[in-house]
């Protein structure tokens, strides 16, 4: 085994560990006390306008992973917010970003989704841009007139890759430190392998509110109750091991097996069997399950009022599925996740968001076995308080 799967192996029996001594003892990782959470943090509408502005705006976000743009002239078009975004690897290798709006009178110049090009054609005027952003052909150029071609490339947005993900910034002009983001973070992503996965299957539903959709992303307490039949079938309700990097966190929950362990010697743990982990990497992007054949990465995106997001499920496959067999379980683990968030978490949150502006609660509360979802909310006062992160 490689140094670094020793201490992999080293960390992973840790958390099995700590998630045992809670199942034994039906306890849970905890806040220092009950967190008190005024609604208007959801509902008033001034106050969202400038969190999201802080938060999506100013902060790099995961908006696309490695493997959705492998090649030289892959790219992926998307809105997010206010934003149309147009992520392309060039013919470096390099991924860049820039706003989809053509410099002549500002269409978009690539149509939203997946795909590959070699020149990016505006529908409108037929100014082409290459996988660079430069623009390197105007039609009827000598009837148009003189423009200086070197000032007219797409507006870039400040771009990183790292860890399989490719991070953004949504400003332009606003330069992207991804190392002071992430901090050690990024050591603990790299150990997922984004890059090694395979897309399954893509697809986007929409959801309640922002902080209403993501409260449901960081505690373990509705497992029982809400995902009986879909995802608690197979973890621990209420059973959270949590550790933090800033405003990133890592969430393990305990998988049922773990009662075989109790008279198991340590040594014959399967340290990828027992538990299931969950990174956060605030605000927006959850990679959940990544333990075993399947993986979910959820990227949540507020909506243009305080009521809607629009939430990307990327499914993903250690190796795609070949026999029958493993297309089925493909299958399973895709609709089961669907079901859980569509039909489960987000049917939830509609009836939170539904009831909001009620009068029915002044406050939520957030419970001492809910310390994710306090550091999540603890993060973003920090954030508007003029902190970095
Ligand atoms: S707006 Fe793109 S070519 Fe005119
Ligand atoms: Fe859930």
């Amino acid at each position: 085994m490689s140094a670094a799967a020793t201490d992999r192996r080293e960390v992973m029996l840790g958390l099995t560990r700590r998630a045992l001594a809670h199942f034994q003892a039906g306890t849970t990782d905890q806040a220092a006390s009950v967190m008190h959470m005024p609604v208007a943090a959801y509902i008033d509408p001034e106050r969202y306008r400038r969190e999201v502005e802080r938060v999506f705006k100013h902060l790099p976000l995961a908006l696309a992973l490695s493997i959705e743009i492998p090649q030289a002239g892959d790219y992926r078009a998307m809105q997010v917010l206010d934003v149309p975004v147009l992520m392309v690897r060039g013919k470096d290798g390099r991924a860049r970003a820039f706003l989809n709006a053509c410099r002549h009178r500002g269409a978009t110049v690539c149509a939203q989704g997946r795909g590959h090009a070699r020149v990016f054609t505006c529908p409108y005027h037929a100014w082409a841009y290459d996988t660079q952003g430069a623009l390197i052909n105007r039609y009827a150029a000598e009837t148009f007139g003189d423009v200086d071609h070197a000032t007219l490339g797409l507006t870039e947005l400040d771009c990183a890759e790292r860890a399989g993900l490719v991070y953004v910034k949504l400003t332009p002009g606003e330069p992207l430190d991804i190392d002071a983001w992430l901090g050690d973070f990024v050591d603990e992503l790299a150990t997922l392998q984004l890059d090694t996965w395979s897309i399954y299957e893509q697809r986007e539903l929409d959801g309640p509110g922002w902080k209403v959709a993501l409260d449901g992303y960081l505690e373990a307490y509705h497992h029982n109750s809400l995902h009986g039949k879909t995802v608690g079938q197979y973890t621990v309700g209420n059973l959270l091991v949590l550790d933090t990097w800033g405003p990133h966190q890592r969430l393990t929950f305990g998988r049922k097996s773990l009662a075989e362990l109790v008279d198991q010697p340590e040594s014959a743990w399967d340290e990828q069997k027992h538990i299931r982990l969950i990174h956060n990497c605030f605000p927006n992007t959850s990679i959940s399950g990544i333990l075993g054949d399947h993986c979910l990465v959820s990227q949540i995106f507020p909506g243009p009022t305080p009521t809607t997001t629009v939430t990307r499920q990327t499914v993903l496959v250690a190796k795609p599925p070949v026999t029958e067999q493993e297309r089925a379980a493909s299958e399973l683990f895709s609709a089961m996740v669907l079901q859980a968030v569509k039909d489960e978490d987000y049917a939830v949150g509609r009836t939170i968001q539904a009831g909001l502006t009620s009068g029915a609660n002044q406050e939520f509360l957030f419970g001492r076995n809910e310390p994710a979802v306090q550091n999540y909310h603890n993060t973003i006062a920090r954030l508007m308080a003029g902190h970095a992160r």
